[in-house]
C-alpha cells in the first residue's frame, strides 16, 4: 500500500481548479441514463466513485461513452433498463449503492449490489425501511441492514415521508424511486441537506414540486436528455481552502467550482475562523451556481460547528477539524454522529490522528472538541481506508514541523483522483500559476469578512 510523505509546506500563492463535482456527477449520470436519447456530460468526476456509477449504468445496459477524460455521452433508454448479467460493485461508494438501489426497486428484474469492505459496514437499513413503504423487495444479506443488497424490483406506490437521518443519499433514494412509482412520492426534510437530486430533475424536466422542505416527485416521467456542465468540487477544494486559510498571508483562488448554499457552509465557518473569504458566482442562471472563489489566510481562531450546519458541511468535517487544531482556542464539533458511519468512523479517526500529532483532542458520542493551537508535529498516520482522512491529513502534514507519513493513501482516488500531484505543486510552488487578480468585481460577497 502507498505511502504518502509530506513536509512543511511554503506560503501558498496559487490559481486552481479542481475536477468536476462527485454528488453531481453520480446524479447526471443517473437520470441521463434514464433519458430519452444522448446527453452529454461535460466536466464529470475522474473519481473511482463515480466510475462506480457509470460502470454499474453500462451492467444494466446503457450505452455510455468517454471520448476524452472529463467528458461522457450518455445514450439514455427511456427509463428502460436491463437485467445485470452478474452482481454490481458499488466499491466504496454509499452514493452509488443508496441511489441506485431506489432506482432498482421499480425495475421488472433481480439484481444484487455489493460494496467493499468499508461500504459493506455502511447502514442501509435507512434506505430499505422507507422503500419497502413504496412495496420495494429488498433484503440486507449483510449483518444488521448492510450490504450485499439484493433487490427484486416490483411496483412502486408513492408515500410521504419524514427523513430520521439528515442524509441527501437517503432523500436522493427515495426520489429516484419516486420515478418509478404510481403517484405522487414526497419526502419531508427536517433539516436540509445537498439539493442536487432535485435541481437535476428540474433542470432534465422532471416536474419536481419544493415547499417548505418537502420535496416530491411524480412517477412515470421520463427526463428529457439535455447536455449538462458539471462545475468543480467544492468538498475536494475545501483541502486547499484551509491550507490557504490557516496560512496568515496566504492566498488561494480557485476558479469553476460548485457554489450550491447547500454545499458553502464550510466558507461561513472560515469566515467566523478569521480567514477572508469572498465568492463570485459567474453565471447566476445556471442550475448548478459555479463561480470562483477567493481565500485570504489569517491566524484562525476556534468555532463552533453544529446544529443545521452539520449536513451542509459533512464531508469537510474532517479537514475543519484540522483547521481547528490549527486556530487558537478550543473548537467544538457537535451534532455531526453520521460521521461515525461514513467511509470510517471518522469521529474516531480525526481523534487517533490529530492526537499522534501532538493535539489535544476530545472524543464527544456525536462530535469533537479540539484545543487548538498545538504545535503538529509529524507522524505516522493511518488513512483508515478513507480518502477524506488521508487528505485532512496531508494536509496538517504541511503544517506539521518534521514529515507526515500516511499510510495507504490510495484511497484518495475515491473523491480527488489530482490530490497527490496538487499537493507535490504546493510544496514545490515554481511551475504554478500565481494568483494575480484579486476577485474585485464582488459587489456582495455571501461569506464576506
Ligand atoms: C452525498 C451525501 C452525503 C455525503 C456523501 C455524498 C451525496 O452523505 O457525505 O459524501 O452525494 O448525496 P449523506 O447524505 O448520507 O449524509
Amino acid at each position: 500500500m502507498d505511502d504518502l510523505r509530506i513536509k512543511r509546506a511554503p506560503r501558498i500563492e496559487a490559481e486552481i481548479t479542481v475536477s468536476g463535482d462527485k454528488s453531481i456527477s453520480h446524479r447526471a449520470v443517473l437520470i441521463a441514463s434514464l433519458a430519452n436519447g444522448p446527453c452529454v456530460l461535460r466536466g464529470f468526476s475522474r473519481s473511482a466513485d463515480c466510475m462506480n456509477t457509470v460502470v454499474a449504468m453500462r451492467a444494466l445496459g446503457i450505452t455510455i461513452e468517454q471520448p476524452e477524460p472529463g467528458t461522457l455521452i450518455v445514450h439514455g433508454k427511456r427509463r428502460k433498463l436491463t437485467a445485470p448479467k452478474d452482481l454490481i460493485d458499488c466499491g466504496n461508494s454509499g452514493t452509488t449503492m443508496r441511489l441506485l438501489a431506489g432506482i432498482l426497486a421499480g425495475q421488472s428484474f433481480t439484481s444484487r449490489l455489493v460494496g467493499d469492505g468499508s461500504l459493506s459496514r455502511r447502514p442501509m437499513g435507512r434506505i430499505i425501511d422507507p422503500l419497502r413503504l413504496m412495496g420495494a423487495h429488498i433484503t440486507a444479506e449483510g449483518k444488521e441492514d448492510t450490504a450485499p443488497l439484493k433487490i427484486t424490483g416490483s411496483p412502486l406506490r408513492g408515500i410521504k415521508y419524514t427523513l430520521p437521518v439528515a442524509s441527501a443519499q437517503l432523500k436522493s433514494a427515495l426520489l429516484f424511486a419516486g420515478l418509478f412509482a404510481q403517484g405522487k412520492t414526497t419526502v419531508e426534510e427536517p433539516v436540509p441537506t445537498r439539493n442536487h437530486t432535485e435541481l437535476m430533475f428540474d433542470y432534465f424536466l422532471v416536474r419536481t414540486q419544493r415547499d417548505n422542505g418537502r420535496i416530491s416527485v411524480f412517477g412515470d416521467l421520463v427526463p428529457e436528455s439535455r447536455d449538462f456542465s458539471i462545475p468543480g468540487d467544492l468538498s475536494s477544494a475545501a483541502f486547499w481552502l484551509v491550507a490557504a486559510a490557516a496560512q496568515p498571508g496566504g492566498h488561494l483562488l480557485v476558479r469553476q467550482v460548485g457554489l450550491n448554499e447547500t454545499r458553502t457552509a464550510i466558507l461561513g465557518v472560515l469566515v467566523r475562523m478569521g480567514a477572508q473569504v469572498r465568492e463570485a458566482i459567474d453565471d447566476i442562471d445556471q442550475v448548478e451556481p459555479r463561480g470562483t472563489l477567493e481565500v485570504t489566510g489569517a491566524p484562525l481562531k476556534a468555532t463552533v460547528i453544529q446544529g443545521k450546519e452539520i449536513p451542509q458541511l459533512i464531508d469537510e468535517l474532517p479537514i475543519l477539524a484540522v483547521a481547528g487544531a490549527l486556530a487558537s482556542g478550543t473548537t467544538i464539533i457537535r451534532h455531526a454522529q453520521e460521521l461515525r458511519v461514513k467511509e470510517t468512523d471518522r469521529i474516531a479517526a480525526i481523534a487517533h490522528n490529530l492526537r499522534s500529532m501532538g493535539a489535544q483532542v476530545v472524543e464527544l458520542d456525536d462530535g469533537l472538541e479540539i484545543h487548538g493551537r498545538a504545535p503538529l508535529h509529524g507522524a505516522r498516520l493511518s488513512s483508515f481506508g478513507d480518502h477524506r482522512i488521508a487528505m485532512a491529513f496531508a494536509v496538517a502534514g504541511m503544517f506539521a514541523e518534521g514529515e507526515t507519513v500516511i499510510q495507504d493513501v490510495g484511497c484518495v482516488a475515491t473523491s480527488y483522483p489530482g490530490f497527490e500531484k496538487m499537493l507535490n505543486e504546493f510544496a514545490n510552488p515554481k511551475g504554478f500559476r500565481t494568483a494575480t487578480p484579486v476577485i474585485s468585481s464582488l459587489a456582495h460577497p455571501r461569506h464576506g469578512e
